[in-house]
């Protein structure tokens, strides 16, 4: 055995020894899209991550499962998280946290609206003690984080923070963890795909499958989808942040900026904002295969896929990552357009 395949080995063993709280209803799907392929003219496969058993499920299952899998393991119980009004890791963490009998406490940015709606009626429905921190940025999101947990610690709860996104290096790896699981369903379909395709904002889903990549023998690309420009270097900060996730493996990555694949010509005038593309994208899926994107993330991550083969610079086959996230099709301003 070489020096780097028994460093591979190892790290291998410590993502499999990390605790999971027992989430996910794993492996999601991995089908092929016959009437969306013969639309685009590419043979293209969908990963179901919007179809894990828990709530709406979506990306941010994978990262609480190993995130809340320690969390347990270390006695807490109590978990606090935090993110903007709608957002979908606080609703995965609310569903999460009510699927292990933990108490939760969603700290959003914003004011309270007259009427809760989309993920902030689930947050509510999910049982989690909602709180709004007004109109204020990170940092301060942050430090109301932490003066929470402080004060439920006071009281004799266990509390326990996840950051934005739920991205930390612990979360990430559960990335690494869902590339190993499609390596292992491409070995038995004996399918060799040229690419993934994803979308992508805080990036730890991006970096996440950048370890699981780098720890296993599978030669495709990956690439992301910028759907919400979380750096101005984000190739910079995708290698960063897999490494540092790698790092909790004990297994130096060397992942670097040059193979890091992020396409972003789909951010249109922002985050959260409908492109035509996106929405393009979202009724072809929805009409040929009867699986539903969003204008935020998926549909978006979608457009790019199909943008890449427009251009020729993809030909397939592909794997489209459904990373779920349904409440902006419900979004009055979005619906207004269709
Ligand atoms: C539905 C959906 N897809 C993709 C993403 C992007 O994932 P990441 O933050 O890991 O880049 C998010 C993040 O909020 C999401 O909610």
């Amino acid at each position: 055995m070489t020096d780097r395949s028994s460093l591979v080995q190892a790290a291998r063993a410590e993502l499999a020894a990390l605790p999971s709280a027992g989430l996910g209803l794993w492996p999601t799907p991995l089908h092929r899209l016959e009437r969306f392929s013969e639309a685009v003219g590419a043979e293209i496969w969908i990963k179901r991550d919007d179809i894990q058993g828990v709530a709406l499920a979506g990306n941010k299952i994978r990262k609480f499962d190993l995130v809340l899998g320690q969390a347990l393991a270390k006695g807490y119980d109590t978990l606090v998280t935090t993110g903007a009004r709608q957002s979908n890791s606080a609703r995965t963490g609310a569903a999460a946290a009510a699927m292990l009998g933990m108490d939760c406490v969603l700290l959003l940015s914003g004011d309270e609206p007259p009427r809760a709606t989309a993920n902030l009626l689930l947050d509510h429905l999910l049982g989690a003690d909602v709180r709004f921190a007004g109109d204020v940025g990170w940092a301060d999101l942050n430090r109301e984080l932490d003066r929470i947990v402080t004060d439920l610690d006071a009281t004799g709860r266990r509390a326990f923070a996840a950051p934005v996104g739920c991205s930390s290096p612990l979360g990430t790896l559960g990335f690494a963890r869902a590339f190993q699981e499609l390596d292992g369903q491409l070995e038995a379909l004996g399918l060799a795909p040229e690419a993934v395709v994803h979308a992508s904002t805080s990036g730890g889903t991006h970096a996440g499958l950048l370890v699981g990549r780098a720890l296993s023998e599978r030669d495709l690309r990956l690439i992301a989808v910028d759907v919400g420009l979380i750096s101005r270097r984000p190739a910079f900060t995708l290698a960063r942040m897999a490494n540092r996730a790698a790092e909790e493996l004990g297994f130096d990555a060397g992942i670097s900026e040059a193979e890091i694949e992020v396409l972003e010509d789909q951010l249109g005038d922002g985050y959260a904002i409908p492109t035509p593309a996106g929405d393009a994208a979202i009724a072809l899926l929805a009409r040929t295969e009867a699986i539903l994107t969003d204008p935020v993330y998926s549909g978006k991550g979608l457009a790019g896929l199909l943008a890449l083969v427009e251009r020729g610079e993809l030909s397939g086959p592909i794997v489209f990552w459904h990373t779920g996230g349904y409440h902006a099709l419900f979004d009055p301003d979005f619906a207004e357009g269709h």
